[in-house]
């Protein structure tokens, strides 16, 4: 029987190119995020492909939805092999302009999100002996990035919740692996949360980040599901997406200069006097 891989994040951006890179490796796909739509025209791509995927609409903040979710899952395709923690919002601004809701919507979505899925899958893994966690951290899960610190803040306890959980899994047959991307064009600008002093500090900043995103070398979301692909099948338990490798090394080698030009980057107006 085809292995299944259950996919969070999966209607856009990186989620969705993994989807379709698993599928063609003949793995059958649960997809799930919030919008129905979106979700249900991705699978049904992925079934007119003459592969098998089902969407199961899960906000992933919410455990009993995505304790229904790996129920309908295992229920549906018997077993599920590699779960991809993917679905996150980026959020950026000055930290004292964030209000706790912007907090929550970054650490629920992004922590608690994949503990959900993790907390409600790892019965089944323990019980078969086998299975993979994949979780999709960021650069900025290593590199503490100013005007990112809620953000920053969950990728960094997924780099920690990833290596603990990589120690203690895998002599019980479950492999863990962190996935650290660079900044990737993705869908992503869609959802993103600016925060500013004014509004036009926030619409700065997105500007920002929109003229970034236009530069050539920026990576795709392929790049990262390839860099997924090959974590899976080589079991490899902590994976530097492209340019990543760089970034990392440099905040390693250089951590003040690396800070005193992500501050420089990422200033705006608002902070220009701080
Ligand atoms: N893009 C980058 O520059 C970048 C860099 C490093 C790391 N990453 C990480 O890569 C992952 C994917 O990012 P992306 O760039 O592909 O983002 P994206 O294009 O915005 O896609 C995000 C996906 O997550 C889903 N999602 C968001 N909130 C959700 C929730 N509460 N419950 C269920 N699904 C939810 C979205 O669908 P719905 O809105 O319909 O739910 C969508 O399918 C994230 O963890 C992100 O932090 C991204």
């Amino acid at each position: 029987m085809e292995p299944t891989v259950l996919i969070t994040g999966a209607s856009q951006g990186i989620g969705k190119e993994t989807a379709f890179l698993f599928a063609q490796h003949g793995y059958r796909v649960v997809l799930a995020a919030r919008n129905h739509n979106r979700l249900q025209t991705v699978a049904q791509a992925l079934r007119d492909a003459n592969h098998g995927a089902i969407a199961i609409p899960t906000d992933v903040r919410d455990p009993q939805q995505v304790q229904t979710l790996v129920e309908k899952a295992i229920d549906a395709y018997s077993a599920i092999d590699v779960l991809v923690n993917n679905a996150g919002i980026y959020i950026s601004g000055p930290v004292e302009e964030f209000t706790l809701d912007d907090w929550h919507q970054a650490i629920d979505t992004n922590l608690w999100g994949y503990i959900h899925t993790i907390h409600a899958l790892l019965p089944h893994f323990v019980s078969r002996g086998s299975g993979t966690i994949v979780n999709v951290a960021s650069v900025g899960g290593k590199v503490p990035i100013p005007y990112l610190a809620p953000y920053t803040t969950s990728k960094f306890a997924i780099t920690g919740l990833t290596e603990a959980l990589h120690t203690e899994l895998s002599p019980k047959g479950i492999h863990v692996c962190g996935i650290y991307p660079n900044l990737i064009k993705s869908d992503f600008m869609e959802r993103a949360i600016f925060r500013g002093k004014h509004e036009e500090d926030q619409q700065a900043r997105r500007q920002q980040l929109e003229e970034i995103l236009q530069v050539p070398f920026v990576e795709k979301p392929q790049d990262v599901a390839n860099a997924i692909w090959e974590a899976v099948q080589n079991q490899q338990p902590n994976v530097n997406v492209g340019s990543a490798n760089l970034s990392i090394a440099s905040h390693r080698l250089f951590p003040s200069l690396m800070q005193w030009i992500f501050r420089k980057t990422f200033q705006n107006q608002d902070t220009m006097h701080q």
